[in-house]
């Protein structure tokens, strides 16, 4: 996949002295001049506001926005154009969920179901809610060994009274790949809706948003190639045309009076005010530039990578390594004893080796399992193994020489 690098110019820099590794791409990854391109032609030539104008380019950007739903729509296999919601990333969708569940139907004695390894967009929200509805959240617990759901904790917790289950697809600081369809089908099973976070599964690997059987899956375009500032709300408007609205605005309503206002249908009823257009129509190249390649072939390279890191990683004497031992996302979370996460993902920075170190917004895990953080590499279709065997040299030179083991 090398190759693609030409794409990226970013990529192409030295970072401190040395060749930029970029190993972050689970917080963001990086763009290719094919979006950054498109954003700047839809600027150049067709922007302006959109569905309100009667003139050429104000319907331009319509159809710019617009197409890009339909695209969106294909992108996740969803059945219909009417299904996908723009939003601001992952986090916004997720808010917007619970914001509307919330003034809907939720109240004391009501459950909701999460896991202990969601990240806080998707643990965050349901805590307030929970807190202005009386209702409850209950964690699915996951298991310090490999990383995986206690599934067995499930079965007899899925009754009436829980009204929506919320999973991650691929856990942003394990790289565990849940069973989201499984989940699902037994939730559904029982007339619960269901939500898949996929910011870390959308661009990694093919959606079919039908198969998954959720209700409702959320991602960012920034983690998937595409622009900051827009994200994708799947939700079937069959429940969407039910709710109430999140926003008020512009663009949301059918009709106002001094009385009162009447709404659109869903999705346009979700999206008050004016929308990234710009956005929309960089996340459709996005789409574009990441299918061309091919989501299969992304999910298989990205997983050999981190299989690779990971079985490289575990031979450092002092490594604690958190997750699945195989069949993990392309990411890999693990701790060097005496070396504190923040010097040492300082310190591989010195070395041009872009890393995270911290909680990643998965702090209640992290402390239930006695740690702060852990550093973290996430692979994208652009990274090579060159870079692993360049990382881990890093990393093995830092440990020797500033591992702390009195
Ligand atoms: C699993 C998961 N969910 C949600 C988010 C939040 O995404 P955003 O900040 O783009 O809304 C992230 C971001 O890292 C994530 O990894």
């Amino acid at each position: 996949m090398k190759h693609f690098r030409h794409d990226f110019p970013i990529l192409e820099q030295s970072v401190n002295g040395h060749p930029l590794i970029y190993f972050d791409n689970a917080a963001s990854s990086q763009k290719p001049n094919q979006v950054i391109e498109a954003i700047k032609a839809y600027y150049q030539k067709d922007h302006a506001n959109v569905h309100r104008g009667i003139h050429e380019l104000s319907n331009r950007a319509t159809l710019a926005y617009e197409s890009a739903r339909e695209r969106t729509a294909e992108f996740l296999h969803a059945s219909s154009a009417s299904d996908i919601i723009f939003t601001r990333g992952t986090t916004e969708s997720i808010n917007l969920v619970a914001h509307c569940l919330g003034q809907n139907s939720l109240g004391p004695g009501d459950k909701i179901l999460i896991t202990e390894m969601e990240h806080h967009s998707n643990m965050v929200p349901w805590q307030i809610l929970a807190s202005r509805t009386g209702a409850t959240l209950e964690f699915i617990p996951v298991l310090e060994k490999d990383g995986s759901l206690d599934l067995s904790w499930l079965d007899n917790r899925l009754r009436e009274d829980v009204k929506l289950l919320s999973c991650v697809h691929v856990s942003n600081s394990l790289g565990t790949i849940n069973p989201v369809k499984e989940l699902c089908q037994k939730a559904r099973s029982k007339g619960i809706l269901t939500l898949v976070d996929g910011a870390q599964s959308a661009g990694h690997m093919p959606i079919d948003v039908q198969e998954i059987d959720c209700d409702f899956y959320a991602f960012s375009g920034h983690k998937i190639c595409g622009p900051t500032g827009i994200g994708v709300l799947y939700a079937r408007k069959s429940i969407m045309d039910s709710w109430p609205p999140y926003q008020g605005g512009g663009e949301m309503i059918q009709e106002v009076t001094f009385e009162r206002p009447s709404f659109k249908a869903s999705p346009h009823r979700y999206e008050a005010g004016t929308p990234n257009m710009a956005g929309a129509v960089g996340l459709a190249r996005a789409m574009d530039y990441i299918d061309a390649i091919g989501r299969q072939q992304i999910h298989d390279h990205d997983q050999a990578l981190a299989q690779y890191f990971y079985d490289e990683i575990r031979r450092f004497p002092g490594v604690r390594v958190f997750g699945p031992p195989t069949n993990r996302g392309g990411l890999v979370s693990f701790l060097l004893d005496g070396l504190h996460v923040h010097d040492l993902v300082t310190l591989a920075d010195q070395k041009g080796l872009a890393l995270r170190g911290g909680h990643h917004c998965t702090q209640a895990l992290m402390k239930k399992w006695g740690i702060t953080g852990t550093a973290r590499a996430s692979f994208y279709f652009y990274n090579d193994k060159e870079e692993v065997d360049r990382s881990l040299e890093i990393l093995d030179h830092l440990y020797k020489r500033f591992a702390d083991r009195n």
